[in-house]
């Protein structure tokens, strides 16, 4: 380890020293490592639950089972329901699956990463969490605390989930040979209260004057979270029908988006897919441009088409209302038709083209 790597996890640990959390399956900073099978129940508990969560939950389950052989002989049924409420119910499965498997071993968990990821449903987190806390064992722990931390203190900028092979190597670059449970927990509890994912508190770090991510002034845009994915892009139809100073409107059906709202007749892209292209009335129809507009949940092109016959009388069958020009804004369009309308306006006896409204 090199010395400004060292520094860090002396730092760290000093912190550690004046400032762990009591926890009721850890031991206090530098003392004895705790019993193996308390450390690896309770690291199984906190995968995707909070300390406030598991801290009862530990303590009722280590109580009915204080031991491994305990555990292995309870009813599947049992383990379940004290279990309730925690969620992600496979962990309790596995959980007795490995149990089991080591009473069989003998009761006694094995003392190496390597050995404890050879278990049922033990996995490379937990293998490396219970080595390094119950065994002092020299392992790289990242959870997603320590993935906070070290993302920010080497301001790697490569987004997760790519970015997560360079944060492994620099938490392994900072990983001390003594002291490695507590150095694992000193980041974790360094993630929790201090390099929170919101406002961190950077003036109350040990490594703030280490922290690249930080220097820059950027600690909260690490780690880097990728991109979102695109929204699905849809293709629709909008019917202009004038008049006499009129506009043909309808009435969207359905609770959903949009439902029961005053809009332009469409042609149905609302429900899932592209518009149908089929009119409300045979035509002649004249292009009117389009109109780009985004939902939450995907991005639409309305094609405007622009009426230029006169057969309105076969709208008679149809459920809709002849809307005055000049009161449209009192129609209460929706801001897609609002724009289809103005679009509609604009190029109505100003030549009709391919104008493109945003
Ligand atoms: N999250 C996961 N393991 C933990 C531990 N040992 N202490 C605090 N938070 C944790």
């Amino acid at each position: 380890m090199d010395a400004s790597a060292q520094n860090i996890s002396e730092s760290l640990l000093a912190w550690y020293d004046a400032h762990a959390r009591a926890l009721p399956w850890r031991a206090a900073p530098g003392a004895p490592p705790p019993d193996a099978y308390r450390v690896w129940i309770s690291e199984v508990m906190l995968q995707q639950t909070t300390v406030a969560a598991v801290i009862p939950y530990f303590a009722r389950f280590t109580e009915r089972w204080p031991t491994v052989e305990a555990l292995a002989a309870a009813e599947d049924g049992d383990v379940m329901a004290v279990w309730a409420g925690l969620g992600y119910y496979a962990r309790a499965r596995n959980l007795l699956a490995c149990a089991r498997a080591v009473a069989a071993m003998g009761g006694r968990f094995p003392d190496s990463e390597e050995a404890l990821r050879a278990l049922p449903g033990l996995g490379a987190y937990t293998a490396a969490a219970v080595a390094a806390i119950a065994f002092g064992r020299r392992a790289v722990v990242v959870d997603a605390n320590v993935e906070r931390v070290v993302a920010r203190l080497f301001a790697i900028a490569k987004p997760l989930p790519a970015g997560r092979a360079a944060i492994r190597t620099a938490a392994g670059a900072i990983t001390p040979h003594e002291r490695s449970g507590d150095f694992a927990q000193a980041m974790m509890d360094l993630g929790a209260t201090i390099c929170t994912t919101r406002a961190p508190r950077c003036l109350l770090c040990p490594l703030s004057d280490r922290c690249l991510a930080r220097q820059a002034g950027e600690a909260e845009s690490f780690p880097v979270k990728p991109a979102k994915a695109a929204k699905p892009h849809r293709k629709g139809h909008a019917w202009w029908i004038e008049r006499h100073g009129a506009v043909w409107l309808v009435r969207r059906q359905g609770k959903g988006m949009l439902g029961g709202m005053r809009a332009l007749p469409d042609d149905g892209w609302i429900a899932g897919r592209d518009g149908t292209a089929v009119p409300p009335l045979a035509g002649p129809w004249q292009a009117g441009g389009s109109v780009a507009h985004v939902f939450t949940h995907f991005s639409l092109d309305l094609n405007l088409r622009l009426y230029s016959g006169s057969d309105w009388d076969s709208l008679a069958a149809q459920d809709g209302e002849w809307w005055p020009l000049e009161r449209l804004d009192e129609a209460g369009l929706p801001t897609l038709f609002a724009k289809a309308a103005r679009l509609a306006q604009a190029t109505t006896g100003a030549g009709r083209g391919d104008e493109v409204i945003q």
